[in-house]
């Protein structure tokens, strides 16, 4: 991968005219996936382990962007994320918040203070809030409700994401019927003997699948994803997440890097690689071509281009954190976060420009599936 400068990259077809013919026979492998909308685990397995100076890398790299621009053309939606509550009852293995994690002080804001936050991100241009917390029972569906509705009677020109976790079904009703119009839960893994190995017996494969199935089915936008690199991860399991993506048709698809975090367990675990999450994110829009899909804080967390890259790879969506700077460490899903203690003000600047280096554009836009 370039290493500080993103230089505008080539179209696929500039691509190709270069092409060794043994790079040839892998792009129109990547040309197959793209018209057939399939994936095996033995091409997978291949785009995943070519070296990174392989020209069929810059070709699936460069066909994503091209399939992203088909649908959105420049544009890069954003989502103001409002962390709400560092509180969780569950204690997942990788999560810098689980609830076995006694070192960080929590905190749960305010809903003047959500509001405000929202204000703010209104203000740059943000026309989709994101709700997000650990599995807090404070935030009874009574309360979330209330907030829902508040933002919803305020802002009516904008979406309402909720990033909240397991609720029950009749939970994730109330909260449509307030207003709420999307939901994001990862399901983490397609696999659920691996499901099981990063999460504790307490959590289920099935429920949070049920979770997704209901959220679906009551008519939010849904946003399932994994993590790139997790622990226990293989070719199969990371195929079997293609293969749900590709039956389930969420509306968005949030992948980022797994970061080892301290006092979880698996602290000392490797981080999760940069370049392979680029390549995913490029065969998840290769495979699901209107599908809304972040270049994550965690990728641009491993990487000080990580999100360009991103964006040079398919992405179309950047999620600036809305939380009040003072917040924003105890929020500590993961160790290396960028942007704790930066305003939002400097992060729209900033993404302004980086957004700028790859020839496309931040939108005052909900930015809804098409
Ligand atoms: N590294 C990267 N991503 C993480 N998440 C949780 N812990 C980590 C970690 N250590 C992701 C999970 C979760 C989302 C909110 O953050 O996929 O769904
Ligand atoms: Fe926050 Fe760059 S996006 S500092």
């Amino acid at each position: 991968m370039e290493s500080q400068q993103v230089s505008l990259p080539l179209k696929p077809s500039q691509i190709r005219e270069k092409a060794s013919s043994d790079c040839l026979l892998y792009m129109d492998g990547i040309d197959l996936l793209a018209r057939r909308q399939e994936i095996n685990p033995s091409f997978l397995s291949i785009l995943l382990t070519l070296p990174d100076d392989n020209a069929a890398i810059a070709y699936l790299r460069a066909l994503a962007r091209e399939t992203v621009e088909k649908v959105y053309g420049d544009q890069v939606f954003l989502r103001g994320l409002v962390e709400i509550s560092s509180y969780c009852k569950n204690n997942c293995r990788y999560c810098g918040i689980r609830r076995s994690n006694t070192t960080l002080k929590r905190y749960r804001m305010k809903p003047q203070m959500i509001l405000q936050c929202c204000e703010e991100g209104y203000r740059y241009g943000m026309r989709t809030f994101v709700l997000q917390g650990g599995e807090d029972s404070w935030w009874t569906d009574e309360r979330l409700c209330q907030l829902v509705a508040d933002i919803r009677t305020k802002f009516p020109d904008c979406a309402i994401t909720l990033s909240m976790g397991e609720r029950s079904r009749e939970s994730y009703q109330k909260l449509f019927d307030a207003g709420a119009d999307r939901y994001l839960l990862r399901h983490e893994t397609a696999n659920s003997e691996h499901y099981a190995y990063l999460h504790p017996a307490d959590m289920s494969f099935a429920h949070r699948m049920q979770c997704l199935q209901d959220l679906k089915e009551i008519g939010y936008q849904v946003g399932c994803g994994f993590m790139v690199g997790s622990p226990g991860q293989t070719f199969q399991t990371i195929c079997e997440d293609l293969q749900f993506i590709l039956s389930f048709r969420p509306q968005m698809v949030g992948i980022g890097p797994f970061v080892a975090t301290e006092n979880t367990p698996f602290a000392k675990e490797r981080n999760g690689s940069v370049e392979r999450t680029l390549r995913l994110l490029a065969i998840i829009r290769l495979l699901h071509p209107h599908v809304l899909l972040p270049a994550t804080t965690a990728l641009g967390s491993l990487h000080p281009m990580g999100r360009e890259q991103g964006i040079l790879s398919g992405a179309n969506v950047l999620m600036p954190n809305l939380s009040p700077v003072e917040n924003r460490e105890q929020y500590h899903i993961y160790d290396h976060k960028i942007c704790l203690g930066d305003s939002v003000d400097h992060c729209y600047a900033c993404l302004e420009t980086r957004i700028h280096s790859t020839g496309r554009r931040l939108v005052v836009d909900r930015g809804d599936y098409r």
